[in-house]
């Protein structure tokens, strides 16, 4: 699979701020990953999303150093709207991003303003509405929608766009456990489906490690680990980041120190269940 996102050397300061909020970030997305981005509160996790759908440095000014580039283009200088058709960002709060009078209508409207004709925005729509299984809510109005729902709606319009890169800010801090758990498999199907490359922030590890091709984590600005979720998750460095590991990982490593080693990094307590199995055998 070729590169979809290629960050280079790529430093920003926010235009009021002394300290740099990005330092020297190098980063490879390949298409059709899935990769988490963590890192304690703070380190410029939302900061970097802004600079792959390009908010920066098109709407937030500073100083900006390296180069990220989408799908070969530099998103320094694309304008916003050449970008929004190769990355969507799905805001935290999905009431930023709901604003019409219909769900249908609110998915309409990105497509719409691609000045598409009306067939293939019709099309576009049902298709996602489909794919998202939210058909029957067409007719609704955002409003009055529960949370999971306008986060569907939300990643609906972000979707319509045909993106080929996904980028989500914590998509699930305001869903229950259940809800989360539809959009962990929301996100699966998508990048099965459409080939959707996905970055996700998230701190519910336990949710998106078991689909996740890598994970990254930030400190202070700076990229300091970056590789297989098993292996970013089992490094025990990953402590000092404040990255609550699942308990399963967790006693792996616990294992391993007294001697006890498995295969396999487990990153869900059935596989760790399996792998013990495996050894009392
Ligand atoms: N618009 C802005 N202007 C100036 N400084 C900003 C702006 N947005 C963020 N910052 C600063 O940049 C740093 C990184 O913020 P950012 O929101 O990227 O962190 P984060 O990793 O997403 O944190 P969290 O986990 O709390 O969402 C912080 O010190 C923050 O105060
Ligand atoms: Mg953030």
């Amino acid at each position: 699979m070729g590169s979809l996102v290629h960050i280079e050397k790529l430093s920003f300061r926010y235009l009021e701020s002394k300290q740099w909020t990005l330092s020297e970030i190098e980063l490879e997305v390949k298409e059709g990953e899935i990769i988490i981005l963590a890192g304690p509160s703070g380190c410029g996790k939302s900061t970097l999303l802004r600079c792959m759908n390009g908010l920066i440095p098109h709407m937030y000014p500073g100083d900006y150093q390296g180069s990220v580039t989408i799908d070969g283009i530099q998103v320094r200088e694309e304008p916003m709207g050449i970008l929004a058709q190769k990355v969507g960002l799905l805001f935290q709060n999905p009431e930023n991003q709901i604003f019409m009078f219909s769900v249908e209508r609110d998915i309409a409207f990105g497509p719409e303003n691609l000045a598409l004709p009306r067939q293939e925005i019709r099309s576009r729509v049902d298709e996602t509405m489909r794919l998202l299984g939210i058909e029957p809510l067409a007719q609704r109005a955002p409003h009055e929608l529960s949370d999971g729902q306008k986060q569907r709606v939300a990643l609906a319009g972000v979707i319509a766009m045909r993106p080929k890169l996904v980028i989500l800010d914590e998509p699930t801090s305001l869903l229950d456990p259940k809800t989360a758990s539809e959009l962990v498999s929301l996100i699966q199907d998508l990048n099965t489906r459409l080939g959707i490359t996905f970055v996700v922030v998230e701190h519910r590890l336990d949710l998106l490690t078991k689909l996740a091709t890598r994970m990254v984590v930030m400190n202070e600005g700076r990229k300091v680990l970056d590789g297989k979720p098993s292996e970013v998750l089992s490094n025990e460095r990953v402590g000092a980041y404040g990255i609550v590991v699942p308990s399963a990982t967790r006693l792996y490593s616990e294992l391993a120190k007294e001697g006890v080693k498995l295969a396999r990094v487990p990153l869900a307590p059935s596989e760790l269940t399996e792998q013990l199995r495996r050894i009392r055998r």
